[in-house]
């Protein structure tokens, strides 16, 4: 079997008046008439309602909610474990063509069929605008589908080892023995489709808990993959209540491996309840994470000025900094801050229009709820408290929805509060060093690294790069030249970062699929 040749989904532009314009206006007003849905858990392709129901609400329109969805008591979360084993030897059985198939076929529905409606859940329900879910819930999850397929193939298609007179020797990736938890995130629709889909993709069962966030558009990310023919079973839909759906899982023998995107918090924690569980479980259960960062631009004075304003402004404030990779600290040469960076990033932020997501002349859209609205302006008074200066924004309003304004922090201290904790949110915190203090930067930016996720250095003078890049070894998983510290594409970029960022296991490459096989090696002899 021969995957064909695949590429990355091509953007739409959504140009006021073009045909996917009219579209997506189309699928948003349809849904808003239809909301609210009523979401059920899935278990061997069967909806269960529960009767214990919860609401995603709308972030910019708090008083509706989007869905209400039932959520998993104990009795479904142990039937979806149970249905999933029950489902594994057939799954596994599959020949590789088929499951593939499925994939592609689930590629195409994504790009496709449901392209508008995953994009207007996303809108509505996660807050992201146009051009934000078009590039998450329609390109990055087709792409996550048509290059897993390609991975995957590539990994079947390993060299084989070394044959000795009289004997062969072959190796088999065997998906793991128990069944895998998926725990996705509410920022990246695509994510969601990833989680549970790789692991899917090699042979593996998963029971997959999205983001109480993101239940909607999650729930049809399921319903499309059963559509491509996922048989049930294979991925059981068990929407929270995220710790008990959780434990329950971990706590099961049969656990074999945690995918994982979320907050480094949670992902420590279960880190050691998994821990405390060895004896428990059959195998070592393989934990892969991909966490949070506090992600850097590093303006040289070497660096184009206009491009670096630019990338910043997009790497700060797209989807309201609410990207795992968002730019939040911001270290400019002074020659580059007063030579134009700061009165040109200052007066395009100041342009930046906030509002409902699918008013299509807002850039930026409200944050993702109420416990994030109230820990981002936190943050900003730590930060005022501590000295900064607020530069522009500061402030927010949760009249109707959780709208932040983009924010911009001056600090005299480069170790200061929001210079180093993750906010997740649309505010930047910049630091000004004296050009001839480039080299004990790169020392002092390693220092405060405790995540080491993405990372952009914008220079003109080569050497610039180099020595950055080298001193900054360990300070991101993605580092990007001259251009924003967000978007890393399927199959151009592989993603992921390691300290307190993640296990690195690299979305969007063939490495992530090695952790959800487990090789067999086999001799014989003629
Ligand atoms: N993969 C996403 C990005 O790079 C999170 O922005």
């Amino acid at each position: 079997f021969k995957v064909p040749l695949v590429d990355n989904e091509p953007l739409k532009g959504y140009a006021p008046g073009s045909p996917e314009r009219r579209a997506l206006e189309a699928a948003l007003v349809e849904m808003e008439q239809q909301l609210p849905f009523e979401i059920p858990c899935i278990v061997n392709g069967q909806e269960i309602r529960t009767g214990r129901l919860a609401k995603q609400p709308i972030p910019s329109d708090h008083a509706r909610h989007l869905c209400s969805y039932h959520e998993a008591d104990t009795t479904t979360v142990a039937a979806a474990i149970e249905g999933a084993l029950a489902a594994k030897d057939q799954w596994e059985a599959m020949p590789w063509n088929d499951r593939a198939a499925i994939f592609l076929r689930a590629a195409e529905l994504v790009s496709g069929k449901y392209r508008y409606k995953l994009m207007a859940a996303t809108m509505l329900g996660q807050g992201k605008n146009a051009w934000q879910a078009e590039i998450d819930a329609a390109a990055e999850l087709t792409d996550f589908f048509r290059f897993g397929v390609k991975y995957v193939e590539e990994l079947y298609s390993q060299q084989p080892p070394k044959n000795t007179a009289g004997s062969w020797n072959r190796v088999e990736y065997r998906p793991l023995e128990g069944f895998v938890l998926a725990v996705s995130p509410f920022n990246f629709t695509a994510i969601g489709g990833n989680l549970p889909g790789a692991p899917a993709l090699v042979g593996n069962v998963v029971v997959w808990k999205p983001s109480p966030a993101a239940t909607y558009s999650n729930y049809l990310v399921y319903r499309i993959l059963a559509e491509a023919g996922v048989p049930p079973g294979v991925i059981q839909f068990v929407p929270g209540p995220p710790p008990e759906v959780v434990a329950q899982c971990i706590n099961h023998p049969d656990f074999a491996a945690l995918h994982f995107t979320g907050s480094t918090f949670v992902f420590k924690k279960l880190w050691k309840d998994i821990a405390a569980n060895i004896d428990k479980y059959k195998g070592y259960p393989r934990i892969v994470g991909e966490t949070g960062g506090k992600n850097f631009h590093l303006i040289h004075r070497s660096a184009e000025i206009r491009n670096a304003v630019l990338q910043s402004v997009r790497g700060a404030f797209e989807y309201q900094g609410q990207k795992c990779s968002a730019l939040s600290r911001l270290y400019v040469s002074s020659s580059v801050w007063e030579g134009g960076f700061k009165d040109q990033f200052l007066s395009e932020i100041a342009r930046i229009k906030v509002g409902p997501p699918q008013d299509f002349r807002s850039f930026m859209g409200p944050v993702i709820g109420r416990s994030a609205f109230d820990r981002i302006l936190s943050y900003i008074q730590k930060a005022k408290d501590a000295g900064g200066e607020i530069l522009i924004g500061g402030t927010g309003d949760d009249s109707k929805g959780y709208f932040i304004q983009p924010t911009v922090i001056l600090t005299k201290d480069p170790r200061s509060v929001t210079m180093q904790e993750e906010v997740f949110g649309p505010v930047v915190t910049v630091y000004v060093y004296q050009d001839d203090e480039f080299e004990d930067l790169l020392q002092l930016i390693d220092n405060t690294s405790a995540y080491a996720l993405t990372g952009s250095i914008f220079a003109t003078d080569r050497s610039a790069l180099i020595t950055a890049t080298s001193k900054l070894r360990h300070a991101a998983g993605n580092v990007y030249y001259n251009e924003k510290c967000t978007g890393a594409v399927v199959g151009q970029q592989p993603f992921g970062g390691s300290r307190a960022s993640g296990t690195n296991d690299k979305a969007g490459s063939v490495s992530l699929f090695y952790r959800f096989v487990s090789a067999r090696s086999i001799k014989e002899n003629f």
